[in-house]
């Protein structure tokens, strides 16, 4: 199934439920430079064959400027000119990094993404951001490209370890807390089991909360406004994912749930909520409980891109489904912090 997304800055063509080889019905094998990381492309070795390949090491450790240079330099060593086209086949790592290359490579050369986590199927790969991290700073260098497509082919799903499974459920459970109740509800009825074993229902979900993200950027594309809603469980979520090497979406996990806490006394979330989304969490095998330093997370949050003199834009819930934005004073988000940490202790 193909569908066509116009962004005022280019086109997305989506090829669903569709097979990596597909590509060389449209694209000329000779120009293509597949970018990937040690770990898919030591699991999918004979997709790659014939083709020029640049290999990063596996991990978010990968995501900044030493690997964008060093890529660079490979890149040119395979002699990719103007008319090259990176193709990003990994997770959110390889096509963060696969759009910044390919964004900065010779003033911008063409791209595309073949997601193989869930987390990129869902989330990653869709919008048109591309950042590395700078230092324990995610994603302070980035760009805003959309890649010219983005295919799916869940042949790459059959290898997920569990972990991953997990990670890219918070994200789906994010687009259910910020925008879909009735996906909220689906989710609670099921678990990680279901969807492997249900191919169906797994694309379904996976394309719904593609729908929600490109209705998203559709209507804010430079995040100046309703796109900041997808930052919901990413403002502490950042601070605390690179400070104890969290996996993305387990950081996302506990972001939310720290932006749930402040929700109960900012925007009148019912507790319910939180406890719901808690057990929620616990069902798709993601943590809750974290020991945090909330000094430090504190000094990484005053560096968040989001703040703007003492208040930082955060994503609240006033109900399940319905998410806004309100500047909070840095206090409230230490006293939020402080809220969690000690209710972390008598747990
Ligand atoms: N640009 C955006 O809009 C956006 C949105 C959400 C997340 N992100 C970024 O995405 C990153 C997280 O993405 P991720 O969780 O996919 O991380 P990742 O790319 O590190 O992948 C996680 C692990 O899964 C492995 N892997 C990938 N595909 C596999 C497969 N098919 N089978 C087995 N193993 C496989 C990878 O080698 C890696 O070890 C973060 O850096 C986050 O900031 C970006
Ligand atoms: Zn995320």
């Amino acid at each position: 199934m193909q569908q066509t997304i116009k962004f005022p800055s280019g086109k997305v063509e989506y090829f669903f439920q569709s097979s990596f080889e597909e590509l060389w019905e449209k694209y000329d094998r000779r120009n293509v430079v597949i970018i990937t990381d040690d770990r898919v492309m030591g699991l999918y070795a004979e997709v790659f064959f014939g083709l020029k390949i640049v290999v990063l090491p596996t991990g978010e450790h990968s995501k900044d400027i030493d690997t964008i240079d060093r890529a660079a330099k490979e890149l040119l060593r395979l002699e990719a000119n103007r008319k090259a086209m990176l193709i990003g086949v990994g997770g959110g790592v390889v096509t963060d990094i696969t759009g910044f290359l390919a964004t900065v490579y010779m003033r911008g050369v063409a791209f595309g993404f073949v997601p193989t986590t869930l987390l990129a199927m869902a989330d990653a790969a869709i919008g048109g951001k591309n950042g590395v991290n700078l230092g324990l700073n995610k994603n302070i260098l980035g760009t805003f490209a959309h890649p010219e497509f983005v295919l799916y082919d869940s042949r790459f799903a059959a290898t997920l370890p569990d972990s991953e499974w997990s990670n890219g459920f918070a994200e789906i459970i994010k687009y259910a807390c910020i925008f879909d109740a009735a996906m909220f509800e689906e989710l609670s009825k099921n678990n990680i089991g279901f969807y492997r074993n249900n191919a169906s229902a797994l694309w379904t979900l996976v394309e719904r909360c593609v729908d929600w993200k490109n209705k998203t950027v559709l209507a804010d594309e430079k995040e100046t406004g309703v796109r900041k809603l997808l930052n919901f469980g990413h403002t502490a979520g950042h601070a605390i994912e690179n400070l104890y090497e969290l996996a993305h979406g387990e950081a996302v996990g506990i972001g939310m749930l720290i932006a749930c806490t402040i929700s109960e006394e900012v925007s009148g979330l019912n507790k319910n909520v939180t406890s719901e989304l808690e057990k929620l969490l616990i069902q798709y095998h993601l943590p809750v409980h974290l020991n945090i330093d909330v000094e430090k997370t504190m000094e990484l949050l005053r560096m968040d891109k989001k703040r703007s003199d003492d208040t930082i834009d955060y994503i609240l819930l006033e109900q399940t489904g319905k998410a806004v934005i309100r500047p909070l004073p840095l206090t409230i988000i230490e006293k939020a912090l402080h809220t969690y940490e000690s209710y972390n202790r008598t747990r």
